[in-house]
């Protein structure tokens, strides 16, 4: 287990990123497979670019990126909150799990609902949104299980692969959250103090 948890689920710890991460995160940005729906992926990079976006990524105050573990201290991906904006209290949400043979097991779906009640509790965010090619099914489906919902599409938004993607734009707002969600991630995600009853 991580010795920096900062938020803990049943089956995932999210923690800060390290300088010794960027390894491991650059051999994910380098597979093809993991990368086979995404912007990433199209042009090769080098540990000290890896290095240079992922650490401009992280010093930014906009952003809140962490690295994704198991609870038994894998290492298995990296997520967070990007553009945080002041006045209209949103953010976009994006996340990548690397360690492919960690896919299907609900790690996605539970750090997008991590990275949820993070977005609402703690920054006091309004909306989070994503977008998502629509040929990713299993990201869809975790962003459906979390909560948000489709707003639209973008058509022919990203060339890979020999062919055009749609993107799909989804969102959750903090009244719909409130009203479904809210009382089960506290419960979950919420540290509990010795003095709670
Ligand atoms: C997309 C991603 C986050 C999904 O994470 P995950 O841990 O596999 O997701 P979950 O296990 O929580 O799966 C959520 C649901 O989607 C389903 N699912 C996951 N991958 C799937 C796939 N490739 N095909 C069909 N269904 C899939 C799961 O079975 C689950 O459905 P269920 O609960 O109804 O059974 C992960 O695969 C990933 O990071 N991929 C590479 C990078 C990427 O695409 N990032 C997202 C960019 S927007």
């Amino acid at each position: 287990m991580s010795n920096r948890p900062f938020l803990k689920g049943g089956k995932t710890v999210l923690r800060p990123v390290e300088h010794g991460d960027i390894l491991v995160i650059a051999k994910w940005l380098n597979d093809p497979v993991v990368t086979h729906t995404m912007f990433y992926g199209q042009l090769p990079m080098s540990e000290e670019q890896v290095e240079a976006m992922i650490m401009g990524q992280v010093r930014s105050p906009a952003n809140t990126v962490f690295m994704v573990e198991t609870t038994s201290g894998i290492s298995i991906g990296f997520a967070g909150l990007y553009d945080i904006h002041l006045t209209a209290r949103k953010a976009s949400f994006r996340i990548l799990i690397g360690e492919t043979d960690h896919w299907k097991k609900g790690f996605g779906t539970e750090v997008t609902e991590m990275l949820t009640f993070y977005g609402f509790d703690r920054l006091n965010l309004n909306r989070i949104s994503l977008g998502v090619t629509a040929d990713n099914v299993g990201a869809v489906r975790a962003y459906e299980k979390a909560g948000f919902v489709v707003e639209g599409t973008l058509r022919k938004d990203l060339y890979r692969n020999g062919r055009w993607y749609d993107s799909i734009l989804m969102a959750i707002l903090r009244e719909e959250y409130d009203a479904k969600l809210a009382a089960d991630f506290s419960e979950r995600f919420t540290q509990k103090l010795k003095t709670d009853r």
